[in-house]
């Protein structure tokens, strides 16, 4: 595992774009796993404006995302599919084709958590993970008490998950009760796996992930047996 520590949320970003763009840059036709909230905002500004530069090129490029919200249209603006599109996806040359979230719209769950795995295995599985952390120490929507061995599966959402996110959110009502997420399993098979995590609030949790026992009720401290993990802090 390999801990850097950034001077500041920008400086974060700025690392695991660098990361990111190597990545693309060294293998043009990488699978790319994405993740949301508000700590990656600053990193998929840095790799549009990478594209616009001429820098970056996202042609062969190929996505997957780790989680949706069940109960969301994709056009709703709290869909991850929304977000996808309005931080990244849409202002890059990535083919719409090879850009993947849970489709939750079939209704038929246990089918589209079938599909997706079977994707990401066709595609030839994720050469690099981005992940953020939940202050629960949840990685995609893998919740405390999550088993280790799950692929692509239905969640019910935590408590303080639900008030956490609340925020995007006219109300605690609104936020839906559950998800589709990859499983730790289908994580943890991401030949790199990079953990960015912001803010002193998220300090002791990511203390617990990556030092503390490795236990499903911390489902992040899975990560210390990954064998290439790379992890970026901010407190600022
Ligand atoms: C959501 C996402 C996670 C993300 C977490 C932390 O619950 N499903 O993938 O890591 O939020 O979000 P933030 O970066 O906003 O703290």
């Amino acid at each position: 595992m390999r801990v850097y520590h950034a001077s500041s949320y920008n400086d974060m970003c700025q690392k695991a774009a660098n990361l990111i763009s190597a990545q693309i840059l060294l293998h043009p036709q990488s699978v790319l796993g994405l993740a949301t909230g508000s700590t990656p905002i600053g990193i998929y500004e840095r790799l549009v404006g990478g594209y616009n530069q001429g820098e970056l090129d996202f042609d062969g490029i190929t996505t997957f995302n780790l989680d949706e919200y069940c109960g969301l249209s994709e056009s709703d603006p709290q869909s991850y599919h929304y977000y996808m599109n309005d931080h990244l996806l849409s202002k890059v040359n990535v083919k719409r084709e090879k850009t993947h979230l849970p489709n939750v719209s079939t209704g038929e769950v246990e089918a589209e958590c079938k599909r997706y795995d079977d994707l990401i295995e066709a595609c030839g599985g994720i050469d690099l993970q981005l992940l953020g952390l939940g202050n629960n120490g949840h990685i995609g929507f893998n919740e405390p008490g999550s088993v280790f061995e799950k692929n692509t599966h239905c969640v019910a959402l935590d408590e303080r998950t639900i008030l956490a996110n609340s925020r995007f959110f006219n109300s605690l009502n609104d936020v839906p009760s559950k998800a589709v997420t990859m499983g730790i399993k289908s994580i943890m098979h991401a030949r790199r796996i990079l953990l960015v995590v912001n803010g002193e609030a998220k300090k002791e949790i990511l203390e617990k992930s990556l030092y503390g026992p490795i236990t499903p009720m911390v489902p992040a401290s899975i990560l210390q047996l990954h064998p290439d993990l790379t992890v970026i802090w901010s407190a600022a």
